[in-house]
């Protein structure tokens, strides 16, 4: 597992799509698994200013989400579909037939996850993966004590991830309970993992993580079974191993 620090969250964001970049540059096909949340929105501007300012074509890149709620539209303004539309879709050039989010209004679930697994091993496996890390150590929304093996599957959301999210809706009743979330095998299957983290309020699971110690009740220590990891984080997300360091 490599470490990437950054001094502030902007220069994180400019590092993680940079090498999003670089990859798509050169090669004839690229598969992204993307990541919503706060994290990744200053990498996906960055991704929409090389569009924009560099010619970077998405044209012939096809993305995997990791995760949508259960029971929001796509049209819902804090559904992912909605996320992915606003802050990359509708801003580069990718087909959106090429873009993938389970569906979380469908109405066998269980057949939405067996589909959405078949289209990550027939588009996939990404090249590269982003994650953001919950404050619980969740990855997806593979929540503490998930299966290391798992597909993609129907999650409870953890109390602590609904508060955490509760940003984001008027009242955190209003978040969903359930999610679809590629499974941590799904994850693993990525060909590269880059995980990106920002904010003092993510120090504990990034020192968590690098304490290196397997436990499903801290998801993403599962990426130590990865042998390709980097972790694209800034300063304040460090500072807990700094102040370990001394
Ligand atoms: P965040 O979410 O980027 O909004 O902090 C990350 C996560 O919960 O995985």
């Amino acid at each position: 597992m490599n470490i990437l620090v950054n001094d502030d969250y902007a220069s994180m964001s400019q590092q993680a799509a940079a090498i999003i970049e670089a990859h798509i540059c050169n090669h004839e096909r690229t598969v992204l698994g993307l990541a919503t949340g706060s994290t990744p929105l200053g990498m996906y501007e960055a991704l929409i200013e090389g569009h924009q300012t560099r010619g970077v074509s998405f044209k012939r890149t096809f993305t995997l989400n990791l995760d949508e709620y259960i029971g929001l539209q796509p049209s819902h303004p804090q559904s992912y579909h909605y996320y992915m539309q606003h802050h990359l879709f509708s801003k580069i050039d990718i087909p959106l037939h090429q873009t993938y989010l389970p569906n979380g209004t469908a109405q066998s679930l269980s057949d939405e996850c067996s589909r959405y697994e078949q289209i990550i091993d027939e588009v996939g496996p990404p090249d590269i993966q982003v994650l953001g890390i919950g404050e619980n150590g969740h990855i997806g929304f593979n929540e503490p004590g998930s299966d290391f093996s798992g597909t993609t599957h129907v999650i409870d959301l953890a109390p602590s991830t609904l508060k955490a999210n509760a940003r984001f809706f008027h009242t955190v009743d209003e978040v969903p309970n359930k999610a679809i979330t590629m499974g941590i095998q799904s994850i693993l299957k990525s060909k590269r993992i880059l995980l990106l983290a920002s904010g003092e309020n993510k120090a504990w699971a990034v020192k968590k993580l690098m304490e290196k110690i397997i436990d499903d009740q801290f998801p993403a220590s599962a990426l130590h079974h990865h042998p390709d990891v980097t972790l694209v984080i800034d300063q304040k997300a460090y500072s807990q191993i700094q102040s370990d360091r001394g």
